[in-house]
């Protein structure tokens, strides 16, 4: 028998013995209703409508279900959130009498992380109950009610830090000024263009480029001017517990509807969201079909580290993704000089421009650590300056690092997808333009 029927016939049960005749209608409930951040926010004594009052609820016995709550941060605290159970909630009726209705949640499919939920509602009682799941809805969803400027979904604010000076991300200016052009554009004039368009003012902009180029850096500095303009940055992470999952995509969507601003959404590593069953999701919200719709005005900043994996599905049907921008690594000597110089601070001594060559083809992430490493060779051994030769080994020991980690796991590993990309992180070599 299928989840959900086992669920009805349960709660006729309970409702049968309790209830001996009285009608009822059966209902897909909102999952919503049995999440602990409801429970604790819609409080007994709540008014909802045909003169109904909230007077709280009694978990049930459901055989069918295994009780089981996921969990997550509220400001400071772990609290319980989204709950498969079975519960009676209690309604007050003002001159008449009090009602309740059977409640069941749970996971209808072992593969679909997704809770599904069944009410028993007395047959007259459907408007309150429906004010109720409103309620329910309203206190689960991430809120933008307070003012706030970053929400970080997925992770903790360690995730992302969007003070970043744009100045310090070194790229080609025509790329910096392209990307910084093209949000400016959209949040000052784009959105009302897009409105008299009657297209939802929704932009899409994907980063892309091998790791360590500083993709990240770009979106925590353009996050930071966002800020700095009266707009509200969402960032996406997948690099937690829960990983790369469509839910996550859909509370941040629901926290950019929600939001009374404009808002930038960052979402990190969208090819990871692309795989398996939400790939379609995450195709319909790109499509518009499920895009959010904030009258404001939404850009989407993506990055990946895989152009190919995203390809055929976004980037060849237009509309997906509005701008592609490549994120390169280092392509001339000015470029190189001009990181090299960034990263040895007032330890740059002009005679470093020779190892300058050698930086070419790599991303700046792999300066940032030929400079650090070397910087602090250099202060180990309490000499004051970092001479070339000490700079050009740094680049020969990194760059045979990497060498050498890239053949271990070639070695070890049959490269998958989950594993190239492992691979990939260190080394920069094996990316293909
Ligand atoms: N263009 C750049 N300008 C200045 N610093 C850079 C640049 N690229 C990388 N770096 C340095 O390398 C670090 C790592 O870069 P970042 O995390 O932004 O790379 P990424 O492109 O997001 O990589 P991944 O694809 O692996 O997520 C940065 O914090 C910064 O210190
Ligand atoms: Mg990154």
């Amino acid at each position: 028998m299928m989840m959900y029927a086992r669920l009805v016939q349960w709660a006729t049960e309970v409702w049968n013995q309790r209830f001996p005749g009285q009608e009822f209608l059966t209902i897909w409930a909102s999952a919503e209703c049995s999440n602990m951040l409801a429970h604790a926010q819609v409080k007994p004594g709540r008014k909802l409508k045909q003169h109904v009052r909230y007077t709280g609820y009694v978990r049930l016995d459901c055989p069918a279900i295994t009780p089981i709550s996921d969990y997550g941060n509220r400001g400071s605290k772990m609290v319980l959130t989204a709950t498969a159970g079975a519960f009676a909630f209690n309604f007050a009726v003002e001159n008449g009498s009090p009602f309740q209705v059977i409640y069941a949640s749970a996971y209808f499919d072992e593969d679909v992380q997704d809770l599904t939920a069944i009410a028993l509602v007395p047959k007259d009682r459907l408007e309150a109950w429906a004010a109720f799941e409103m309620l329910c809805s309203r206190a689960v969803r991430p809120r933008i009610r307070r003012r706030r400027d970053v929400y970080i979904i997925g992770g903790t604010d360690a995730f992302f830090d969007p003070t970043v000076e744009w100045s310090d991300v070194i790229l080609p200016d025509d790329l910096k000024s392209k990307l910084l052009d093209d949000m400016q554009a959209f949040f000052g004039k784009g959105v009302g263009i897009y409105r008299q368009l009657k297209l939802p003012p929704f932009r899409k902009l994907l980063l892309a480029g091998v790791p360590g180029t500083g993709k990240t850096m770009l979106c925590a500095a353009m996050a930071k001017i966002a800020i700095q303009s009266g707009r509200v940055v969402v960032y996406v992470s997948g690099a937690d517990r829960d990983g790369a999952s469509f839910e996550k995509i859909q509370r941040a969507l629901q926290a950019v509807t929600a939001a009374r601003y404009p808002v930038l959404l960052v979402v990190e590593e969208l090819d990871a969201y692309l795989q398996g069953d939400d790939k379609a999701r995450v195709l319909n919200v790109l499509d518009g079909i499920e895009s959010p719709n904030n009258p404001q005005g939404a850009l989407l900043l993506a990055t990946t580290n895989y152009p190919e994996a995203i390809d055929e599905r976004i980037t060849k049907r237009p509309g997906r993704v509005d701008r592609i921008f490549i994120v390169p690594t280092i392509q001339d000597v000015t470029h190189a000089e001009q990181m090299l110089r960034h990263y040895m601070g007032d330890q740059w001594r002009d005679e470093h421009m020779e190892v300058v060559e050698k930086l070419l083809e790599q991303p700046g992430a792999f300066v940032r650590e030929v400079a650090l490493h070397a910087r602090m060779l250099a202060a180990h051994e309490h000499k004051t300056e970092v001479t070339t030769e000490m700079l050009d080994q740094s680049v020969n020991s990194l760059l045979r690092q990497l060498r050498a980690d890239s053949d271990f796991l070639r070695e070890r590993r049959p490269i998958t997808m989950v594993n190239a990309k492992k691979q990939k992180q260190n080394n920069p070599f094996g990316f293909r333009d």
